[in-house]
């Protein structure tokens, strides 16, 4: 649980805080004392807060990296794996707007011979969280201790479920501090954050999916590249098969926005049907984690195994059977008409004629949150029935008053700031835009860009 060197530290903090400030680069037992230090309470908020200010403006050398993602991840427990007979694979997404494919993908994959054992996290901001939506499923436990983890596990090859207190305890205190302190916009601190989490699930491989676009937190996409690049460094770093897919959220993944709507468009993606882009982001991440889990030679062979495991319909089984030993109800995925729904409809017209040219993405997903579909504050619940159906994407042509999307909520006053915020974050073009936008924009791996 302690970190190289933390033992025998007799660093005062403020000299370390100063070296950071300078730009000087602390060594693994130093940055080990600091976090240590705060996760075990003999640090202070303010000087910790001084710190990670001070990483914000300096950065971070890779090694400084290496030294916090581990001093993080061995803050607490480190699962093993090992008793399970194949290789365990997962997949982390930075975060967007109907951004849903974990659903899809920890049955598909597990259906395709590999474990999957995903922690997953809640919505943050305006993007919406995958335990919010297997919590749409009535009785659906995301809570499940270690020891019931492992079990569903090894009886179907995938478990979703939340962070445990014994994950990361240091990522949680630095996290919320982060928070509140204007240090969350780190790469460095995002890369030991989001990393320090996913080794501690004991993967052999990790698909990272990370978000560009005006509805991801990564809006330009060089620092998107520069974080992914960070992050399948310091996975390698640790043993770990690495790969990065950066993928377009200039517009919501998918057709629907909001946790029970969500699930049902994972459904039908499960039995063939769904979006196309939703299908071929779900198909493209699922056909890495086989390669680097070693089921196929190649990535395009991974792409037909993840289709040939939908058209069987054994990756709906999975899910389907996850469901149930995770304490779901099975008849609202056979039926997801049962699933939460909310009865009112509200459209949002178009204002004029033309093509939708380009949407504020972000604006989508925190129209989901004020309907109730997210939380405002930590410990606001979710209305997992409301939503937003997107009729209209980039590229598409739109008459005037046409609907644009449709909001699914309790009454029209509930949907009066959605709908309005919906409107403005559509921009509509005499004519149509120069290119849709690509769903895959490069892949990282093993230091190269495809
Ligand atoms: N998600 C995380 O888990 N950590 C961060 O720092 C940012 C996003």
């Amino acid at each position: 649980m302690t970190s190289p060197g933390a033992s025998e530290s007799a660093f005062r903090v403020v000299d370390l805080i100063r070296k950071k400030r300078d730009g000087g680069a602390l060594s693994a037992s130093e940055i080990g004392c600091i976090v240590d230090g705060y996760t075990q309470g003999t640090i202070p908020d303010y000087q910790i807060a001084a710190w990670l200010m001070a990483v914000v403006l300096r950065g971070m050398t890779r090694e400084e990296l290496a030294a916090l993602t581990h001093t993080m991840l061995h803050s607490g427990e480190v699962l093993d794996l090992g008793f399970l007979p194949a290789k365990k694979v997962d997949k982390h997404s930075t975060g967007g707007v109907g951004d849903k494919t974990s659903l899809v993908l920890a049955s598909l994959v597990a259906a395709g011979g590999l474990y999957v054992p995903m922690i997953s996290g809640r919505g943050l901001g305006h993007t919406g969280g995958t335990l919010d939506k297997l919590e749409s499923i009535p009785g659906f436990r995301v809570g499940l201790s270690v020891a019931e983890f492992r079990r569903v596990l090894k009886a179907c090859g995938a478990s979703m479920i939340g962070q445990t207190e014994q994950i990361a305890p240091a990522d949680r205190k630095l996290y919320a501090l982060r928070d509140v302190t204007g240090t969350v916009e780190s790469p460095n601190l995002i890369c030991a954050s989001i990393m320090s989490k996913k080794l501690a699930e004991g993967t052999d491989a990790l698909v990272l999916d990370v978000k560009t676009g005006s509805g991801a937190f990564m809006k330009k996409e060089e620092d998107a590249v520069f974080l992914a690049e960070l992050m399948v460094e310091t996975g390698e770093r640790m043993g770990k098969q690495m790969a990065a897919l950066i993928t377009n959220m200039d517009q919501p993944l998918g057709r629907m926005v909001g946790n029970a709507m969500e699930v049902e468009e994972c459904i039908a993606v499960l039995h063939g049907g769904g979006p196309q882009d939703l299908r071929e982001l779900c198909l493209h991440l699922a056909a890495w984690m086989f390669y680097l889990g070693g089921t196929t030679k190649t990535v395009a062979e991974g792409k037909q195994l993840s289709a040939e495991m939908i058209s069987s319909g054994r990756a709906f089984d999975r899910f389907r059977q996850m469901v149930e030993l995770q304490g779901g109800d099975i008849s609202a995925i056979d039926d997801p008409a049962r699933l939460p729904s909310a009865d009112h409809r509200v459209d949002v017209p178009s204002s004029r004629a033309g093509y939708v040219s380009a949407i504020q993405c972000e604006h989508i997903g925190t129209a989901c949150v004020i309907l109730g579909g997210g939380r405002e504050k930590k410990e606001d619940s979710v209305d997992p029935a409301v939503g937003i159906v997107v009729h209209k994407k980039i590229g598409d042509k739109v008459a005037d008053g046409e609907p644009l999307c449709t909001i699914h909520c309790h009454s029209d006053e509930q949907a009066a700031r959605a709908k309005q915020l919906i409107a403005e974050s559509y921009q509509i073009s005499a004519a149509p835009p120069a290119h849709r936008p690509s769903l895959i924009h490069r892949v990282i791996h093993k230091g190269e860009s495809h």
